[in-house]
């Protein structure tokens, strides 16, 4: 059995009230589905900035009316210390997803990502720590290995961050360390690498990769490759991300508090690579794939150039064992786009 297996059949004996900030995104609906079908009692926080109420919807539509009886919705904004303490109020644990993703999105508004990424963690971590809650697990980033060449990264090795958005996240990891320090207020950090899975949104200019070349493969749209193709990410299926975050709310051991963990699968894809991978599995579907080609355009500004993920400490101190490889998610994912982007569902 893993830890993770023990965990849920704990779980489902023991009530928790969990706060899932940047719960109408794709991680936080996600851990919501996860943790009321454990029959959990979940508070929400979001503000709707990139997330939708379609994502709170799916995950009521995936629960019993039980389950979602168990579900309260704060809509609120983390930037603001009062929507923080009325999440906040009577909370075990929270799970703090909320945050502006993408590094060019912080490129093009560092303000307004510094807002969200900074102000709004320290307003969180304030009102968390205030209502005594238990831990504060925070959503931190693969970002933070910034222009440091080592392969695979390992949690203690970093470089100078590439974007304000990874300087964001790493100020979350100093400032969850001086509240360990100053205040005792336990928490871990959670440095995702490259999440991908359903809900994940597929539009606008700060997609993230999988979901825009499903969507524009399904669509029969140009596919655009940043720079020669061999960048490389540890692309990690949602559930495992789900399953590092119940693992770190509860871990009892002492050593396994107060630390930072890479979630990722621990393998590297190039986007040459993962573009054959979607290609060829929907080429059945779509017979135009059969010879498609990617568009070739310049390297993205901030990008990190490789990216793998050492999972030893999260494995060891956590339990982790990601139950996903890449291509296993992939394919759930592109079960879960071709039903949702409303095409056809014959091939
Ligand atoms: N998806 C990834 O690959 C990845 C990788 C590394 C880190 N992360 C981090 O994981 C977290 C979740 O990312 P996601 O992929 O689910 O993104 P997402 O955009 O789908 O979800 C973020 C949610 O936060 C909400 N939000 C944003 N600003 C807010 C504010 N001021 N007040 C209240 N709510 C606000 C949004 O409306 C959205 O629902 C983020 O902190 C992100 O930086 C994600």
């Amino acid at each position: 059995m893993t830890a993770f297996t023990d965990l849920q059949q704990r779980l489902r004996s023991e009530r928790h009230t969990w706060l899932v900030t940047g719960v109408a995104g794709f991680i936080g609906s996600n851990l919501l589905e996860a943790l009321l079908k454990l029959d959990q009692q979940v508070v929400g926080l979001d503000n709707f900035a990139t997330g939708h109420q379609r994502n709170l919807d799916e995950v009521r539509s995936l629960v019993s009316a039980d389950q979602w009886a168990r579900f309260r919705f704060v809509q609120g904004d983390i930037r603001e210390p009062g929507d923080c303490k009325t999440a906040c109020h009577g909370v075990d644990y929270v799970l703090h997803q909320a945050a502006l993703g993408s590094v060019p999105r912080s490129l093009a508004d560092p303000v307004l990502t510094n807002s969200a990424n900074i102000t709004g963690f320290l307003n969180m971590i304030v009102a968390a720590r205030d209502a005594g809650a238990r831990r504060f697990v925070y959503a931190a980033s693969s970002s933070t290995y910034g222009d440091h060449p080592a392969l695979p990264k390992v949690e203690d090795t970093i470089g100078r961050p590439l974007s304000p958005y990874a300087v964001t996240k790493l100020v979350n990891e100093l400032y969850a360390d001086v509240f360990a320090r100053n205040y005792g207020f336990d928490s871990i950090g959670l440095r995702y690498f490259n999440v991908f899975g359903p809900r994940q949104d597929p539009e606008g200019a700060y997609a993230a990769v999988i979901p825009k070349w499903i969507a524009s493969m399904l669509r029969n749209e140009p596919v655009f490759i940043n720079g020669d193709g061999e960048t490389s990410r540890d692309f990690c299926f949602i559930d495992n991300v789900v399953q590092a975050n119940l693992l770190a709310a509860l871990a009892s051991n002492t050593d396994a508090v107060n630390q930072i963990y890479n979630v990722a699968v621990g393998d590297r894809t190039s986007l040459n690579e993962l573009y054959e991978m979607l290609r060829s599995s929907l080429v059945q579907r779509c017979a135009y794939l059969r010879d498609a080609v990617p568009v070739r355009r310049d390297f993205r500004q901030g990008d990190v150039r490789h990216s793998l993920a050492d999972i030893g400490k999260a494995r060891q101190r956590l339990g982790y064992a990601p139950a996903y490889r890449a291509e296993e998610g992939l394919a759930l994912s592109m079960a879960w786009y071709i039903a949702n982007l409303g095409l056809d569902a014959s091939p």
